[in-house]
């Protein structure tokens, strides 16, 4: 997420052919729930959060903060797409000073298969390339993720940038993708330099 004060946010919504980007609302609470209690959504995230736990421990505005966008089509939350700030130790070595913004994205299963994820996706980086340009943003995923594999290949692809076995960065001058570090556990980085611009 760009660093507080660089950018106003939240940003007026964004709207795609389909979609509306916005800052989370109370009235998302319940989306939210379903979101991280969902065990199809939490396969690769460490499983899914126990229901009771979400409904005592949620605030009444849930993920309301910078870089947190939620998905609505045709009124309703979908998911969520989030552009966050990479910790120093998990660098990638995209930027020489770590820090990089990542960008993260969960849907509803039911919201699976319509390319959503890829038009929301992409609406969020113009956002930040034009917001912030040239910044790299980093995308980390786990090999075994199709779905996830295969938005993180479309996004590359639209940004007319080359996979590195390793590490993806999109948007921005980027770094050396070839120093990439390695994923821990299970999972893999793409990495790409070049962005929309
Ligand atoms: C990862 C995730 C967002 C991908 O969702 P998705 O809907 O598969 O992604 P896309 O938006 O790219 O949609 C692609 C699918 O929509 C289909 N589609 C249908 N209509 C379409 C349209 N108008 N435009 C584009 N694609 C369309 C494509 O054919 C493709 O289908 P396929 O997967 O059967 O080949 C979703 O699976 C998810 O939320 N997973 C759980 C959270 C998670 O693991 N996040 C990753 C964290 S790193």
């Amino acid at each position: 997420m760009p660093e507080p004060g660089s950018v106003a946010w939240p940003p007026a919504p964004i709207t795609t052919e389909r979609l509306v980007l916005r800052e989370p609302e109370a009235w998302d609470r319940a989306a939210f729930i379903e979101l991280f209690t969902s065990p199809e959504v939490g396969t690769y995230l460490g499983g899914p959060r126990p229901r009771d736990e979400c409904e005592r421990t949620l605030p009444e505005t849930p993920e309301r903060r910078p870089g947190v966008f939620v998905v609505e089509l045709d009124g309703a939350m979908i998911g969520t797409i989030e552009l966050n700030r990479r910790d120093a130790e998990r660098r990638s070595h995209v930027r020489p000073d770590a820090g990089e913004a990542e960008l993260g994205y969960l849907l509803l299963p039911e919201a699976w298969g319509h390319g959503y994820a890829a038009e929301a996706c992409a609406a969020a980086l113009g956002w930040f390339a034009a917001a912030l340009p040239g910044e790299p943003v980093v995308l980390c995923t786990q090999t075994a993720n199709d779905r996830s594999m295969r938005l993180a290949a479309k996004l590359s692809a639209a940004a007319a940038v080359v996979l590195a076995p390793a590490l993806v960065a999109c948007g921005g001058s980027g770094g050396d993708s070839s120093k990439a570090d390695q994923p821990g556990g299970d999972g893999r980085r793409l990495g790409r330099e070049g962005v929309p611009r």
